[in-house]
């Protein structure tokens, strides 16, 4: 691994781009922990000092044209490439479909679709002259399907999925790669900072039964099938030091076996079985 790789990756102030940024950090690439909220940087601040990693720390919101353009205008200035970004800002929006707002569902978009879009439009002329760079874009196994109180989410990842696919053809003759990492259920914050849909929080919504049922069905895969941050973290490293990347990688305990049920079964069983775990 020569030194002077380097690493942007977004989200990072917990979770799995704080983990991703130190597992880059560690294993020698100069990384830029950007995140929205500098006042989040003292953990990630107190570990690359006390480990002497090349770490900086650079304010990025994805959802602001302005605060995307300083950020990455600032690397370069300093470093003058960008070789991997990893788009990993985003959260969930939860509700039943008909409970959610436009505002609701756009905003959710904002983030985790048209952040990551803003974020890579704007690196990708350094790695096209470059000839050379890894875009990896942190999608979910709800990029690959869709569950009850879900729709806003997964389609947000639907959106990466295939945004990641097309955009591979497009970048590999400029010898840029994109690796999309589906994560599984990951013991993160992300499960706490959840958006639930105002009208899908009134115990009147038609829906708060099958909302109920996906919050104790969360609960429960927290408990007993979820993985660690830096499980994650692992999978991405080992994605951009691969010469031969894939375009997918997935990652944690249960993803597998969901993954295994979509290659397997017909749409109607995999229903079947997901009504019966998700919805007992
Ligand atoms: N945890 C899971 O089970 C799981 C599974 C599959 C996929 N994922 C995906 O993994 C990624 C990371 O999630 P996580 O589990 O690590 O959750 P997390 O701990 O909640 O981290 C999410 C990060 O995104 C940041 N963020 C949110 N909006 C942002 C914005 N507008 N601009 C910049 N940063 C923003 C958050 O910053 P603040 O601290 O300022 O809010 C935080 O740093 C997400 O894309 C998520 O969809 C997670």
């Amino acid at each position: 691994m020569k030194a002077e790789k380097v690493a942007v990756v977004t989200g990072t102030s917990t979770g799995i781009g704080y983990e991703t940024s130190l597992m880059l950090a560690r294993n020698g690439f100069l990384t830029y922990a950007t995140m929205r909220n500098l006042n989040k940087s003292e953990n990630i601040n107190l570990i690359a000092t006390k480990e002497k990693l090349p770490i900086h720390v650079k304010q990025l919101d994805v959802t602001n044209d302005a605060s995307v353009k300083n950020a990455v205008q600032a690397i370069l200035s300093e470093t003058g490439r960008i070789d991997v970004l990893v788009n990993n800002a985003g959260y969930v929006l939860s509700g039943a479909f008909e409970d959610l707002t436009m505002d609701e569902i756009k905003a959710q978009y904002e983030t985790n679709v048209f952040g990551l879009i803003r974020t890579t439009q704007a690196v990708l002329p350094t790695m096209r002259q470059q000839r050379s760079g890894i875009v990896v874009n942190i999608s979910s196994a709800a990029g690959r399907f869709g569950y009850p109180s879900g729709s806003a989410y997964v389609s947000t990842k639907f959106a990466v999925e295939g945004l990641s696919e097309s955009m591979s053809y497009e970048l590999e003759p400029f010898g840029i790669k994109v690796v999309v990492v589906e994560p599984g259920v990951i013991r993160t914050n992300i499960f706490n900072s959840v958006v639930v849909a105002k009208k899908s929080q009134d115990p009147n919504s038609p829906y708060s039964q099958i909302m109920q049922k996906m919050a104790t069905g969360f609960e429960d895969m927290l408990k007993n099938t979820s993985s660690s941050a830096d499980l994650v973290a692992k999978v991405v490293l080992s994605a951009v030091t691969n010469e031969n990347s894939n375009l997918r990688y997935l990652a944690g305990k249960d993803v597998e076996t969901w993954l295994d049920g979509k290659r397997n079964m017909s749409d109607e069983e995999f229903y079947k079985m997901m009504k019966q775990n998700l919805m007992r």
